[in-house]
């Protein structure tokens, strides 16, 4: 296996500031050992998220000079729509400005306290805005996908008989709806299999409930179902997406990743009268339908871009240069979970560094080193993220302390992957001299966003 050759040439470049050793030093001290907190311009490869971070093409740019800044009616808006609803095949678009605001809106419409909304893993917008309404957002998946090293060609899959069991005990009165995230990006950006949503919505239709994806890696998850699932290599990504969403009766989506652009996302579906709820609701909060917290010129950007998506050469390229970077790091013996997925590469950090117990935070440690050392930003996903207090004060940790190194679509290159490879492999050789950290500020809730650290070199007290 090798990089696969970019399916693009470079018109416009965004020139990149060497910084040294000592001056990232600084500014992580400064930062009190929190990449969140750091200058992205002190920033050589920045790997923290896939979101709103994509290149945009030539033809999208163009597009934001065809802006049509109406307030009612614009054209951009029906681009858009018509975009939505040729590859979705859903009838009613509502625009927002990026995926949580959708999430917001379908769940402040549907939802009641005591209600469970069950997915294979939830993302952390999607479940806080589901535990926001008092209601439950409950994790599925199947059991492959929550195992770093079981090797399962769709390991996003939702368990169709824990839906099942959960509908029969709940009952359908406390469930507004399913959903599915293609791909689970809490799990790893692991695809679901058609196979796997057609068994989720027999056991949807058996209970009479609604089936929603979150549908911000749709084209990836569709890639994937092409490359592996049996009966679809003839079919283009285009028919694929388009299949899998006719079993679904809408989708919420945050444009910033599969759309292709820096802000955005929509909600759309077949029932008119959610659709009059949601409608009027966005007018409350995001704007008028026609443009529901967007400028024109974005929507028309958005149009293009999910159309640009679905590019089988893009694609090709888009898993291959994730894959890739994975296949590397795999092969010099750095532990990552496997397999790889669609939009990101993450490291086992508690089996990089064996050392450094998870009250010492051995994946945000591993962050730190990565941008003293290498200019590049990854983001923890492990004790720092989700490590809380329990009622009696005492320390719980998640199962998997993750450095989750996340691609942007269309923005590095070739080298600049191997030099992300290259360094992690480099860091991996001398991880013995890695220090675990304290924490020394934390907020109450979310307090990887702000928390501040400190080295320390003593063994922690044994609890
Ligand atoms: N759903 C999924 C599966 C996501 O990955 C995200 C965002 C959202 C919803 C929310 O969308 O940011 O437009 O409001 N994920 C980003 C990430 C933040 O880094 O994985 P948003």
């Amino acid at each position: 296996m090798r990089f696969p050759a970019e399916p693009f040439r470079i018109k416009v470049v965004e020139p990149l500031r060497r910084v040294s050793r000592e001056e990232r030093e600084q500014a992580i001290r400064e930062a009190g050992l929190n990449i969140f907190a750091v200058a992205a311009d002190t920033i050589y490869v920045d790997l923290l998220t896939d979101s709103g971070t994509s290149a945009m093409s030539d033809s999208q740019w163009a597009g934001l000079m065809m802006g049509d800044e109406s307030y009612a009616g614009s054209r951009n808006f029906f681009h858009f729509r018509d975009a939505v609803r040729d590859i979705f095949g859903f009838e009613h678009v509502i625009p927002t400005h990026q995926g949580r605001v959708a999430e917001n809106l379908l769940f402040s419409t549907i939802l009641k306290p005591g209600h469970v909304v069950p997915s294979n893993i939830h993302f952390d917008t999607t479940r806080a805005n589901i535990e926001h309404q008092g209601a439950e957002a409950a994790d599925l998946v199947i059991d492959e996908g929550l195992d770093p090293n079981a090797l399962h060609s769709f390991k996003g899959n939702l368990d169709p008989a824990k839906l099942d069991r959960l509908l029969t005990e709940r009952g359908v009165d406390k469930v507004p709806l399913v959903m599915i995230t293609v791909t689970n990006n809490s799990g790893g950006g692991q695809p679901v299999a058609m196979a796997n949503v057609r068994a989720v919505r027999e056991v949807c239709k058996k209970h009479g409930v609604p089936l929603f994806f979150d549908a911000c890696r749709f084209a990836e998850n569709c890639y994937f179902i092409q490359q592996r699932e049996s009966g679809y290599a003839n079919k283009s990504v285009a028919e694929i997406a388009r299949e899998l969403f006719s079993h679904g009766d809408g989708c919420t989506m945050s444009a910033k990743k599969d759309g292709l652009v820096n802000m955005g996302g929509f909600i759309a579906l077949n029932d008119a009268e959610w659709t009059q709820r949601l409608t009027n609701l966005l007018i409350l909060i995001e704007g008028f339908p026609t443009y529901g917290g967007l400028a024109g010129r974005d929507l028309e950007a958005i149009a293009r871009g999910l159309r640009e998506v679905l590019n089988e050469d893009y694609l090709a390229f888009r898993i291959g240069q994730v894959a890739q970077l994975g296949e590397l790091l795999m092969h010099a013996g750095v532990p990552i979970v496997r397999p790889v997925g669609g939009h990101a590469v993450y490291i086992d950090a508690r089996r990089f560094l064996p050392h450094v117990p998870q009250e010492r935070f051995p994946g945000q440690a591993l962050v730190v080193e990565l941008y003293r050392e290498f200019g590049i930003r990854a983001v923890e996903v492990g004790s720092l993220m989700f490590g809380h207090k329990d009622a009696n004060g005492k320390d719980v940790f998640p199962q998997l302390d993750l450095v989750r190194l996340a691609i942007p679509r269309r923005v590095y290159t070739t080298e600049h992957m191997r030099y992300v490879a290259d360094s992690c492999i480099q860091l991996f050789r001398d991880r013995d001299r890695l220090k675990g950290l304290r924490i020394t500020y934390e907020a109450p809730m979310l307090r990887h966003f702000t928390a501040r650290l400190e080295e320390v070199t003593e063994e922690p007290v044994a609890r």
